[in-house]
């Protein structure tokens, strides 16, 4: 099967071609196309997307895009399904790609004869729960050995806990209850006069600091539930700042010298071990509670090294007998790929969405 997918729910603007089989005992995936569009530098002065400078960034790259996806040679007309995110997201950025996928579906019927495409509405969480498929190799579904799993979706408007029976079952064990992970690192950043998005500045300047030099609080790590709570976390950054004024010159600056700058790093760091402490400290408690095979972590933040270095070393000491396999998603951000790997499983499992805009749609 050729899926052709479009992805636009918030802030990269994106079209991948994948060419899936083995259905839903052992799904394959072949990367044929992976093309995105950022739009980072355009909201970056702004500190976060702008809901209509998102959509008209769309409008103007989409069909640049599927432009360029055309000139690579692709065989549109042998494309089985074309898919596309209808949610959770910004609406009007929604609705451009549902539009243009809905063009290209007109337009590839009536030049095929045979062939007839189907369209299809995808959920953009499916897509990064699903991400995990997409490789390396060596990430070949093996499904006895990876069930039951725990999956964590951490990105910059969710941060979920699940427990996925198999491939197609899956259950929320739990989820932020106000801010989401990835959107507590964009507002810290801000606080540090980092650029958006803030997550990977704060992995980079964390590097310098030490995460021992301020004991910022770890919101619900130790209650029994797999909820979560980063809104405190940020105002604890705030307060402190409030208390710490970083100088003027190292607030927007990123010279890599003076006590600012110091106190910089050493925040960062800070901040990054008590957002990871909370998230791996609830991932590796469901593991073993529901005796997970494997853990798997997708959505922005996974992007992050420090957060992989560090859950594989609590994977090593919680678990001394039978480990559970760690998968980090290769393909962290947002992109089209994870859409189409997860319109495959779905269209396989008869799953549908409605093909209209759903900015607060759930798993
Ligand atoms: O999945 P994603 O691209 O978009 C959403 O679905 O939200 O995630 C974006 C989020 C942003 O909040 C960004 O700051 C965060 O992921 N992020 C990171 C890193 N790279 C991206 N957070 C921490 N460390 C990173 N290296
Ligand atoms: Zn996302």
């Amino acid at each position: 099967m050729r899926i052709l997918a479009i992805e636009t729910s918030c802030d990269e603007t994106a079209i991948a071609l994948l060419k899936a089989s083995g259905g839903l005992r052992n799904p394959k995936f072949k990367i044929l196309k992976n093309l995105i569009a950022s739009q980072i530098k355009i909201h970056a002065p702004f500190g976060g997307v702008v809901p209509n400078l998102a959509k008209r960034e769309h409008l103007k790259n989409l069909p640049v895009l599927f432009k360029k996806l055309k000139t690579k040679n692709q065989k549109l007309k042998t494309i089985n399904l074309i898919c596309v995110t209808v949610g959770p997201g910004l609406e009007p950025a929604l609705w451009t790609g549902i539009n243009f996928a809905q063009e290209i579906y007109s337009d590839i019927r009536l030049t095929t004869s045979n062939l007839q495409p189907k369209l299809i509405g995808v959920s953009h969480l499916d897509g990064h729960l699903y991400s995990f498929l997409l490789g390396p190799k060596s990430y070949k579904l093996k499904a006895k050995s990876l069930f039951p799993s725990i999956a964590l979706i951490i990105s910059g408007g969710h941060t979920i806990l699940l427990l996925m029976e198999n491939l197609t079952h899956y259950k929320k064990l739990g989820e932020t209850r106000d801010d989401a992970v990835g959107e507590c690192f964009d507002k810290v950043a801000r606080l540090l006069g980092l650029p958006y998005p803030g997550g990977p500045e704060i992995e980079k300047i964390a590097e310098k600091g030490n995460s021992k030099a301020i004991n910022f609080p770890r919101p619900m790590m130790n209650q029994k539930n797999y909820d979560f709570s980063f809104s405190g976390l940020k105002t604890a950054v705030l307060y402190y700042l409030r208390d710490n004024p970083l100088e003027t010159s190292a607030r927007g600056g990123s010279a890599s010298g003076g006590k600012s700058y110091k106190l910089k790093a050493d925040i960062a760091a800070s901040f990054q071990k008590a957002a990871f402490d909370v998230l791996i400290n609830k991932a590796v408690r469901a593991a073993k509670e529901f005796k997970a095979k494997s853990i798997m972590v997708s959505g922005g933040v996974a992007a992050n090294k420090t957060l992989k270095k560090e859950l594989s070393r609590a994977i090593k000491e919680g678990f001394p007998k039978s480990k559970p396999e760690l998968f980090i998603t290769k393909f962290p951000t947002d992109n089209a790929l994870m859409v189409a790997a997860a319109s495959y499983i779905n269209f396989l499992r008869k799953k549908n969405y409605k093909l209209e805009a759903q900015g607060n749609l759930g798993l």
